[in-house]
């Protein structure tokens, strides 16, 4: 008979964070952040925004998009008191439940990409006065100024041709020249940045970014020296490479569009926890643990989304009949003790990359310091905050009442907003 407590035992050990592991990866997180300022190579980047933190004078109405992977929304946004209202948003998916069309298959194009993203803003932009528009491009780009950029590579398992290199407002601004629109993109960042400017925004203490959702980042702002101007900076921390990979992470960086690319955002990122579980699922079905027929459900690579594993963690706040895939009760249990694992290791190596940036700006950790953070996985997996904030206290026992996890929500359309209204500002002086 299989003994299934102990192939769930294997597991748990597999995919174990304890308090010294994390203090560790905090640890190669700040070296790394240190080797990427002195301009050696890295698995993490300083990557320029070219903005810095709000004052709380920025006012007016602004459009923003957010393009991040999975939908995109376009939003009217209005600024004013440090404070934010939606007046309008429309949103869409790039794939169509449907399979109408993917505009992020290697079969589509950039042209069909830009065009769909310029006719979501341009129908938000309607019967409007309002021209200046934020852009949130959440995938790792090198920023020249405010508005240009260019895709240095998709991540997020993207694969639309014909952008990677490419400048990304040109690209959009061409597209908005086809429909004839006068929308004029001012400023292009990434989520993150939009996060922590919108976070600043309502509360100035906020001084890092991140966002736990389908993919993983955080910035922070580098308060400049020697002449370096104060500046937030993206770290594309999903990239982070010194964490230790379970036999499960291997297996999925293996399958992905990017081998050896994007380590931990593969173990944090939504994108990837279901896949995650799903191979343990499917190991445990191999042992014994599972039923052959909840393998057979859970045969499809990338079956499994996060929305199916709080699901299976926690069915008493779901009333929904549920979509994913059916399990019998007794799979559902061990697939929800898979899920607990895996959503709960992602938090904590989030937490202990947020102390690696805390140690690099204020070694001793003398100051309060504020951390900003949007995103799904943050926002909506029940128990995800409250574990992000507990392992911060684990790693950091004696100082952790001197940091803060504050909810930004919205960062990426608010943050996009703010943003514009900051470089139109910028605009208005310069000329
Ligand atoms: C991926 C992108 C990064 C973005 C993050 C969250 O890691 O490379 O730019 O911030 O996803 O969306």
């Amino acid at each position: 008979m299989t003994d299934t407590q102990a192939v769930l035992q294997d597991m748990r050990e597999e995919l174990e964070t304890d308090s010294n592991s994390l203090r560790k990866i905090s640890a190669d997180f700040c070296e790394e952040m240190k080797i990427s300022a002195a301009g050696r190579k890295s698995s993490l980047q300083m990557l320029p925004s070219f903005l810095d933190l709000p004052d709380g004078f920025e006012t007016g109405r602004f459009l923003a998009l957010d393009f991040g992977g999975t939908n995109v929304r376009a939003m009217l946004v209005e600024l004013g008191n440090r404070s934010s209202a939606v007046l309008k948003q429309r949103s869409a998916p790039l794939r169509d439940p449907d399979g109408k069309y993917d505009y992020t298959a290697k079969d589509s194009s950039a042209e069909e990409l830009f065009d769909f993203l310029a006719r979501l803003v341009s129908s938000v932009a309607e019967g409007e006065l309002v021209y200046y528009l934020g852009h949130t491009f959440s995938f790792p780009c090198h920023q020249t100024s405010l508005s240009q950029t260019k895709l240095i590579r998709w991540t997020k398992e993207i694969a639309t041709p014909g952008v990677e290199g490419q400048g990304v407002g040109e690209l959009l601004q061409a597209a908005f020249h086809r429909l004839h629109s006068r929308i004029v993109q001012t400023v292009i960042l990434n989520d993150t940045v939009g996060t922590l400017l919108a976070a600043s925004y309502a509360d100035p203490s906020v001084e890092i970014g991140s966002i736990c959702g389908t993919g993983h980042n955080t910035c922070f702002r580098d308060k400049g020296n020697n002449g370096v101007q104060p500046m937030i900076r993206n770290l594309e921390s999903g990239n982070f490479s010194k964490v230790s990979m379970s036999v499960y992470d291997r297996q999925l960086d293996a399958a992905s569009e990017k081998p050896g690319e994007q380590r931990l955002e593969k173990m944090v990122g939504g994108q990837y926890l279901g896949e995650i579980v799903r191979m343990m699922a499917m190991n445990a079905a191999a042992a014994g643990a599972l039923s052959a027929g909840g393998a057979d459900d859970l045969i499809q690579p990338y079956c499994l989304t996060t929305a199916d594993l709080a699901f299976f963690m926690y069915p008493a706040l779901f009333d929904r009949p549920k979509k994913g895939p059916h399990l019998s009760v007794q799979d559902e249990k061990i697939v929800a003790v898979l899920a607990n694992l895996v959503c709960r290791r992602s938090a904590r190596l989030a937490a202990a990359t947020y102390v690696g940036i805390l140690k690099y700006l204020d070694f001793n950790l003398t100051g309060v310091h504020t951390i900003g953070v949007d995103g799904s996985l943050y926002t909506k997996l029940p128990g995800y905050a409250a574990q992000l904030q507990e392992a911060v206290k684990e790693i950091l026992p004696e100082r952790s009442g001197t940091v803060r996890i504050v909810a930004a929500r919205d960062g990426s359309g608010i943050g996009a907003a703010i943003a514009a209204a900051i470089a139109t500002r910028q605009k208005y002086f310069d000329s």
